[in-house]
């Protein structure tokens, strides 16, 4: 019985203008091990994914419909670093794990630039999808095929995730944005979005600062969060890039210094755990055990 092992780095999308185009992996990972078996057994899921509707099981099934082969049943073993609707990409962990397991197992059938494409399908934007598989930041653009563009960052930076006690569904989060945005906006959101990768590639902070500012989505989404607005306030005082981290709940700040001590002194009502994060260059690495 073959054995696979699969690790999936989490990831930040959006980096405040970049809505559903920027996302970048971080060193926090969810591994997955694939072994054939005669019926389906789950290692370490929570209860209520310890079955096969799990997105790990469907995401397996689409290829296996797609090469239009019979699905054989598996035990997976998660090991689970990545919070669970925190926004730092917990369900692209999930689809491409189950993708590249079963096209492993259907003796690749699919391209990278096809597992792109059908894990952004299952998922509904590239923005954690691109960044997941590829590792680094990557820019993308959800066309025919999933164009990706993977950009280097400074070795300098430090990612802090101010991770809640409380969940978010990026559903939920999606249901209060508005329908239509104004050319002011828009014009708004792209000027910074598209200078990101340049700012982050050379470490510089004071433009990371103007640039991780948000008219699209973010001014919608604070609300949702308790105790955003004292962390919001503490990064700009001291000028700290700050945005929210995909759909949230988790929050982001970039800086050179860990800024975990001074967190920790921020009198609020709600649990927040502070986790210094590095990004990721690898992305998904599959090994055969
Ligand atoms: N870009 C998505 C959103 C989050 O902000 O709704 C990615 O999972």
């Amino acid at each position: 019985m073959k054995r696979i092992r699969i690790r999936v780095p989490g990831t930040t999308a959006n980096l405040g203008p970049g809505f559903d185009c920027l996302g970048l992996a971080l060193n926090i990972y969810n591994t997955f091990i694939f072994e054939e078996n005669f019926q389906w057994e789950f290692i370490n899921f929570e209860n209520k994914y310890a079955n096969e509707n799990n997105l790990v099981v469907r995401s397996m099934k689409k290829v296996y419909e797609i090469a239009k082969k019979p699905m054989r049943p598996f035990i997976i073993e998660i090991k689970e670093e990545v919070p669970i609707s925190r926004g730092l990409g917990s369900s692209a962990t999930c689809i491409i794990a189950g993708i590249m397991a079963a096209n492993f197992f259907l003796d690749e059938v699919l391209s990278l630039d096809d597992i792109i494409k059908l894990a952004t399908e299952i998922e509904g934007h590239p923005d954690n999808i691109a960044p997941a598989i590829l590792g680094s930041l990557v820019s993308s653009v959800n066309s025919e095929s999933i164009i990706t563009v993977k950009h280097d960052i400074s070795s300098n930076l430090l990612f802090t995730a101010l991770i809640p006690d409380f969940a978010l569904s990026t559903k939920e989060a999606r249901e209060v944005l508005p329908q239509e945005l104004s050319y002011h906006k828009a014009i708004y959101n792209m000027s910074r979005a598209i200078n990101i990768p340049y700012a982050l590639k050379e470490g510089d902070l004071v433009m990371l600062y103007h640039l991780l500012t948000d008219k699209m989505h973010e001014p919608f989404r604070m609300p949702l969060i308790k105790d955003a607005s004292v962390f919001q306030e503490f990064a700009h005082e001291r000028q700290i890039p700050f945005c929210l981290s995909g759909s949230g709940s988790t929050l982001l700040m970039i800086s050179k210094e860990n800024l975990e001590n001074e967190l920790k002194k921020i009198d609020v009502s709600t649990k927040w755990r502070f986790v210094t994060l590095k990004p990721d260059n690898s992305g998904t690495i599959l090994e055969v055990l």
